[in-house]
């Protein structure tokens, strides 16, 4: 079942991954876990996320004869915003192995709570590859708006963003800056605190993730 609580937003929206979330937001759950939880809602999300790629017929030669079956066309590029996004590409990668991997660099200054963008990589041509843009939390939502402008800027035309819990401000501000990309979450939740965190949420994805506080 899915919600659209905005437009431009689709909230996936399955028991399993109800469940995992009330896991990753826990306070008790372990780094461990947490990177685990991450990984597992960002696969069972590509199930949706990629259900109008484009496939190609292929012969296949099974033990008893010769068929017709179909293939994923084109390519995938996956861009994890470092750090806390890398935490959803296995999942996603065990689903997709062919896909590429490029890297955007970009933390919030604590302070202004606007993104500082520090590395960008991505698979070139960029106009030949379908971008799942990567990030567990859209909050201000400066991060991503700056993450998919640097990757329209590199030629990239197809793009989705997928992140695990949006907020309302993030959503906003996203759909305003790129009406055209389709942001995909696995929860919508209810606002922003007074320095930038979201409510619930589930604190500070980065540092859950690796265990740095
Ligand atoms: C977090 C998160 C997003 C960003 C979201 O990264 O992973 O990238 O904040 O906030 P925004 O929507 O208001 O921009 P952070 O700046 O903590 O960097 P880190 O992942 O390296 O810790
Ligand atoms: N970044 C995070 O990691 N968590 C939030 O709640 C907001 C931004």
């Amino acid at each position: 079942m899915h919600t659209a609580p905005r437009r431009g937003l689709t909230v996936i929206d399955h028991p399993l991954i109800r469940h995992k979330l009330a896991l990753l937001r826990d306070v008790g759950t372990s780094s461990r876990d947490f990177k685990q939880l991450v990984g597992e809602i960002a696969a069972l999300m590509t199930y949706e996320v990629t259900r109008d790629l484009p496939t190609e017929a292929v012969e296949v030669v099974t033990p008893l004869e010769t068929t017709i079956g179909e293939r994923i066309s084109g390519k995938i590029a996956l861009v994890p915003i470092l750090r806390a996004g890398l935490g959803m590409v296995d999942g996603i990668v065990q689903l997709i192995p062919n896909a590429r991997v490029g890297h955007i660099g970009m933390y919030r200054d604590h302070v202004t709570l606007q993104p500082v963008s520090y590395y960008f990589k991505v698979p070139t041509p960029a106009s030949d590859h379908r971008f799942f843009l990567l990030d567990p939390m859209l909050a201000t939502g400066g991060s991503a708006i700056a993450a998919a402008a640097e990757l329209r800027l590199a030629g990239a035309k197809d793009l989705a963003l997928l992140c695990l819990v949006a907020a309302p401000e993030g959503v906003a501000a996203f759909t305003a800056a790129h009406a055209d990309i389709p942001i995909y979450a696995a929860a919508y939740d209810r606002e922003l605190n007074s320095l930038g965190y979201i409510l619930p949420g589930l604190g500070d994805a980065g540092d859950r993730l690796f265990g740095t506080k």
